[in-house]
């Protein structure tokens, strides 16, 4: 209780301080240390400068075509405000650019959004996007550029990106107004929760902001935008089934699940995800605790080794026999929590998914083997590949690289376009579509760079988790 911010936040100094030696150093290694039959060191290092090249591809197509709108579309070049209208695709790739030892463009864009960002705006947003990709995007600039272990230190900063972050939480905060403390989903900045704001919200957006707000009230010394998000968390474990299994969609005013699907895909997913990272990041046993049971009942009755299916929350009879593309994330998870056999076993299920159609579709269904009807895009999404960072890191198993040679090739033959990255809207026929979430750029790229925002919980991994 009595440590100070600093030491709170060590894991993600040190985080910082691997990343920036990570950006002359450690990716090198982390593509050489292998000389398998697949990718060579020599391959490796080309590989490294590919995606640099796919980075800068994307970010001055963006920078060129749609700065300040919030996101590209590569294939018109133009720009469209798809969330709050605040520069989204630059806030979320901030931290890449100091990951690439960028400081020209990293320097530039943080002296940008300090004069030109604010969030006194009459939008409506996603309490959950935005905390992940704007309130995440602006705190780990902050630490970046406020620190001389990252060695992106910007002299003349002045924690505009901390206000800003501070100011955006405030606005957040009376979205949590509510009976169980499970904020809405949406919030307005400027006026609050809309009057006709639905009561109805996902399990995953309900239980995916404490990272963020937990390390803000850390530093501004202001313990409520961890207390509302931890909150909100213990609302909806509160209401798990006797199983311990939660729904996809809860009622924020009676606490009624209205969706009881349990699973670890979709409306579900990075709640069992911050329940770890957050134990991880702030030390705090209570998210341990959640985890451990949270993922016994995830193993026992959703695993059905190697895929993981839907169940009803309280009976646990079988709802969907559905690969879900989100469920990617999953592997990366176990590796955290030392649970590295069924991880392996299930990112090869996941990956043959990949190898199949170049891509993993929304949803491909186990029964017939098949890609889902009506889930069959690719959005550019990073989970299978985090996972796949994060089996390599701890297996040093080489074909771990011959799987992020391949994504690469995917990405770069069939997702490609003339500004940025497409949209896959059909993995069979590889038909893209203009449109460019940040997160491409925030993770999708940036994990096959060979780096991870969350590099840090690896070196908490070795020392203090056992499941
Ligand atoms: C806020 O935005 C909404 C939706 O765009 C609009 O209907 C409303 O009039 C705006 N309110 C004010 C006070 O500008």
């Amino acid at each position: 209780m009595e440590k100070t911010w600093k030491q709170r936040c060590l894991p993600l100094l040190l985080l910082l301080s691997i990343l920036s030696a990570d950006t002359n150093h450690n990716n090198i290694i982390f593509l050489r240390q292998t000389a398998a039959d697949g990718v060579t060191p020599e391959e490796a290092t080309l590989l490294r400068d590919e995606v640099r090249e796919m980075f800068y591809h994307a970010f001055n197509g963006y920078m060129e075509h749609a700065f300040p709108l919030d996101e590209l579309k590569p294939l018109s070049c133009e720009g469209e405000d798809s969330l709050g209208g605040y520069a989204l695709t630059l806030i979320d790739s901030l931290d890449m650019l100091a990951l690439l030892g960028d400081r020209e463009r990293f320097t530039s864009s943080v002296d940008w959004i300090g004069k030109n960002l604010r969030f006194d705006i009459n939008k409506t947003v996603s309490v959950f996007e935005t905390t992940i990709r704007v309130l995440g995007g602006l705190l780990s600039a902050h630490l970046i550029a406020s620190d001389y272990a990252t060695g992106m230190r910007i002299p003349s900063y002045d924690n505009q990106l901390l206000d800003l972050a501070e100011d955006l939480a405030r606005r957040m905060l009376p979205a949590f107004d509510t009976p169980t403390g499970i904020p809405f989903g949406s919030v307005n900045l400027l006026y609050g929760v809309d009057e006709q704001e639905s009561r109805i919200t996902s399990t995953a957006g309900g239980g995916t902001l404490t990272l963020e707000f937990g390390m803000l009230s850390r530093l501004t010394n202001d313990p409520i935008f961890e207390q509302v998000t931890k909150n909100a968390v213990r609302g909806l474990w509160a209401r798990r089934s006797k199983l311990n299994l939660v729904g996809a969609h809860i009622n924020v005013f009676t606490g009624e699940w209205t969706q009881k699907d349990a699973g670890i895909g979709t409306s579900i997913d990075s709640f069992y995800e911050y329940l770890l990272k957050a134990y991880l990041l702030f030390g705090d046993e209570e998210y341990l605790f959640i985890f451990q049971e949270a993922y016994a009942a995830a193993m026992h009755y959703l695993y059905n080794d190697p895929w993981y299916v839907e169940v009803n929350m309280d009976s646990a009879a079988i709802v969907w026999p559905l690969f879900n593309s989100l469920q990617a994330f999953w592997p990366g998870l176990q590796v955290l929590a030392g649970d590295i056999d069924p991880a392996i076993r299930t990112h090869a299920a996941f990956f043959s998914v990949w190898k199949r159609y170049g891509f993993t579709p929304e949803g491909f269904n186990l029964a017939t083997l098949t890609v889902q009807h009506g889930q069959k895009s690719y959005p550019l999404r990073p989970e299978l590949i985090e996972s796949t960072y994060w089996l390599y890191k701890a297996t040093r198993d080489p074909r771990y690289l011959d799987v992020g040679r391949d994504m690469v090739v995917s990405l770069q033959y069939g997702a490609r376009c003339p500004c940025g990255y497409c949209h896959i809207v059909d993995v069979e026929f590889h038909k893209k579509e203009d449109h460019m979430e940040s997160f491409f750029l925030a993770e999708t790229v940036s994990i096959t760079f060979g780096s991870s925002i969350y590099g840090f919980f690896l070196i908490w991994l070795r020392v203090q988790i056992t499941l």
